[in-house]
Order: structure tokens, then sequence, then C-alpha cells
């Protein structure tokens, strides 16, 4: 991006001190603006900004972009996806409808074992072609920090194909990605009923394999009933720990699984679903530096209860919103959609669920210190929406388009 200087912005939101991480209980009902103001963008980076009537010379060889009156906001961060899959699994869909259960359909072999399927007859380059699509209506909806996951290969070739997707698309956009490493997302065919082995394929083969490639910022399990137990979570964290990855994980989705104890045990960055907790949990993550993530658009579409994200803000605890974008359980990566369900069926205010789909949604992936927020020396990661509104104008006219543009 060239440096530009905005001017006429009608109101610029979700402004933060240099230094301000993570929000906390009622910090997340705060969302500071500026109104008629400037913004000044230098080798990718906001420079300064302030009101219009302290705007100075303006230096030579810089592109002035009027906004006209619009609204500016820090870019949408989504930290947890599963945008990297092949195919769909639209017949599921209406195996749903019909009344089958996730769990069920995971029982029978379809679910995440269809999708590895689908990926195992899928060459690389077509793999790149669908993710792309994908990542390109992320941007377009205002998402320009994100996370994608592994976990579709179930084989380490195949993991390592998807991780090499991941590591075009974060060369081919002018977005952040981390990429996380999800090899134990269910037991690979090969090795049904033998998930002790699966588990040392997991440590003892995939996690260097994909090391040596340098090729994941974070190791995610889905440690749940049915799926990884704690102490199979526990070994391939530690794995993975070894090997420079941050801990990062699926908890508490379908069973109170112990799966947060064990995320904080290790100081996971996020630990992601929750829509089944205790007291317990909370008090778990009340002391330590590990975000509750949840994914009301996967409680949304499986018809699961929803966190108790108002619940943890009362508590003092920070909250962080995710799409969970993938083909089984959360088929959007609709963002400003996530907002609305975090208000509406979440009961967070406007202000809360910006906050939970921003800033902490930054801390989810450990970069609070780049984006998330309109903050001297953060990348320029914005959405310019058509004109200036309330910030609840968002989520409450949740399908009305209010996308301008976005600057990458
Ligand atoms: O986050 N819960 C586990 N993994 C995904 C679903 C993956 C799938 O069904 O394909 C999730 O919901
Ligand atoms: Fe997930």
């Amino acid at each position: 991006m060239k440096d530009t200087l905005f001017v006429n912005i009608g109101r610029i939101v979700g402004i933060l001190p240099q230094g301000a991480g993570r929000l906390c209980g009622k910090e997340m009902d705060r969302v500071q603006t500026l109104d008629n103001a400037w913004l000044m963008v230098r080798d990718g980076k906001i420079d300064s900004f302030g009101p219009m009537d302290s705007l100075g010379e303006i230096p030579s060889g810089i592109v002035m972009d009027d906004l006209k009156g619009k609204m500016l906001l820090p870019a949408f961060c989504d930290a947890h996806t599963h945008i990297v899959y092949a195919g769909d699994r639209q017949r599921e869909f209406v195996d749903k409808i019909n009344g089958l259960s996730y769990e069920e359909i995971a029982k029978r072999g379809g679910g995440i074992l269809n999708s590895a399927d689908l990926l195992h007859n899928t060459s690389e380059d077509e793999l790149f072609a669908q993710a792309s699509e994908r990542l390109e209506e992320m941007i377009s909806k205002g998402t320009l920090t994100m996370e994608i996951k592994s976990g579709y290969g179930l084989r380490t070739e195949d993991e390592l194909k998807m991780l090499r997707v991941i590591k075009r698309l974060k060369k081919n956009y002018p977005v952040t990605i981390k990429s996380t490493f999800l090899g134990a997302h269910a037991v690979g065919r090969e090795y049904t009923g033998r998930q002790d082995e699966y588990v040392d394929l997991v440590c003892n083969e995939m996690i260097p394999a994909v090391a040596s490639e340098n090729l994941a910022d974070f190791v995610d399990v889905f440690c749940d009933e049915g799926f990884f137990t704690v102490e199979q979570t526990d070994r391939i964290l530690r794995a993975g720990m070894q090997y420079g990855m941050r801990p990062k994980i699926h908890a508490n989705e379908l069973a109170v699984s112990g799966g947060v104890q064990v995320g904080v045990k290790y100081n996971a960055v996020s630990v992601d679903h929750l829509e089944r907790t205790t007291d317990v949990e909370m008090e778990v993550l009340r002391n330590s530096d590990t975000m509750p993530l949840m994914l009301p658009g996967a409680s949304f579409f499986l018809g699961m209860p929803y966190g108790r994200a108002k619940d943890y803000v009362r508590a003092g605890l920070p909250v962080a919103l995710a799409s969970d974008c993938n083909p089984g359980s959360s088929p959007s990566c609709d963002m400003r959609f996530v907002m609305a369900l975090g208000c509406i069926k979440m009961r967070l205010t406007p202000e809360e669920s910006f906050n939970a789909c921003t800033i902490n949604a930054a801390a989810a992936m450990g970069c609070a210190d780049v984006v998330g927020s309109i903050t001297v020396g953060k990348k320029a990661a914005f959405i310019v929406t058509k004109k200036v509104m309330e910030l609840g104008f968002i989520p409450y006219f949740h399908h009305t388009p209010f996308i301008d543009k976005v600057i990458a």
C-alpha cells in the first residue's frame, strides 16, 4: 500500500492507545471514536491521526483519499477458521435437516473423515484455488486477519498439503494469516480403532515434518467426547510445543471435556468453542493469558447452546468471537454475522461484540500488538462503511450491505 492520507473521515471507530492489549469485563463495553478526522498511513502502518482542524501541511508525494464523511473501522479478525477444504458437505446438511446429529454423522464415517477423503483426492493447486475463493470472500466481508487450520488431511502428506496451501495464501494476499496444525482433528481412517497409534503418528511424524518446513504457528487438538481425550491432548500439545508451536485448542463443544484445563496448563493462546462449560472453566481461565473464544456460528448451524459470553464478561473476563468457517459445523465466514449472533444470541452489547471480533480476536491469535484497533504503529487494515452509523446498526441490520471498501 502506498503512503496515504485519508481525509474527511466522518468517524474513526475502535481507537485504542498504544500498548493496550486484550479487553476484559467492563472494558469490553467501550469503543472510542473520533469524528471528522484524518489518518495517515506510512509503510503500511498507522502513522498518525487526528481531528480535521489539526491537519497541518500535506507532505508531498503522498496519496490522498477523501472519504467524504464515511466511517473507518479496524478490519475484523477471525481467530478460528478451517477454510482450506475440498468440495463441500451439502449432503450432510440435508442429513442434519432430516434429524441426524453432528456426532451421528461423524460416527458413521461422515463429517471430518468425509472431508479428508475429498481432500486426499484433490491436488494442491485445486485446493489452493478453492481456498483462495473463500479467502477472497472473507476479505470482501471485512476480515483482514485470520487463523487457518489444517485437519482435513489426517495423513502426514495430506496435512502438509493443507499447510502448504496456507503458506501460499500468506504469500499471495495482503492479509495477516496465522496457521495452525490440527492433525488431531479426528482419527484418520487407516487408524480406526487404533487411536493411540494415531496420536503417536501425530507426535512422532506429523509434528516434526510440519516443523521442518516451518508451516505452523499453533498446534490444535479437538479435545472432546468421541474425539481426543485430555491425556492424548496433553501429549500432542507438549509435542507441538517442543517444536515451537503454541497451543490453541478445540474444547467443550460436545461435552465438558477437560480441554480448557489442559489448554490453560500449557498457556494456550486461546481455548475455542466452549458451548458447554461450568463455572469451573471460568475460574481456570480467570488467572491465565488464555483467551476464551466462542463460535456462535457453530451453535447457530448445529442448534447447540451458545457459549456463555455474557457471563464471562460479567465475571471480568475477556471474550473473543470467531466464525469457525468450515464445511461441517459453520459454513459461513461472515464476521458481521458473528457479531450479530454475539448480540442477538449471547446478549453482548454491540461494543462488546465488536471488541470480541477485533482486538480480543487479535489477542486470540497472539497479534493484538499488530492489528485489531486504530492505534499508531498498527497495520493499516480497515473497513470503510457506506456512511456514518451507530455501531449497533452493524449487527442490527445484520444483512444490509454496510461496507463501502476494505483497505488492506
Ligand atoms: O470447529 N469441532 C471440530 N471441528 C470443526 C468442525 C469441522 C467439520 O465438521 O468439518 C469445528 O466445529
Ligand atoms: Fe473449529
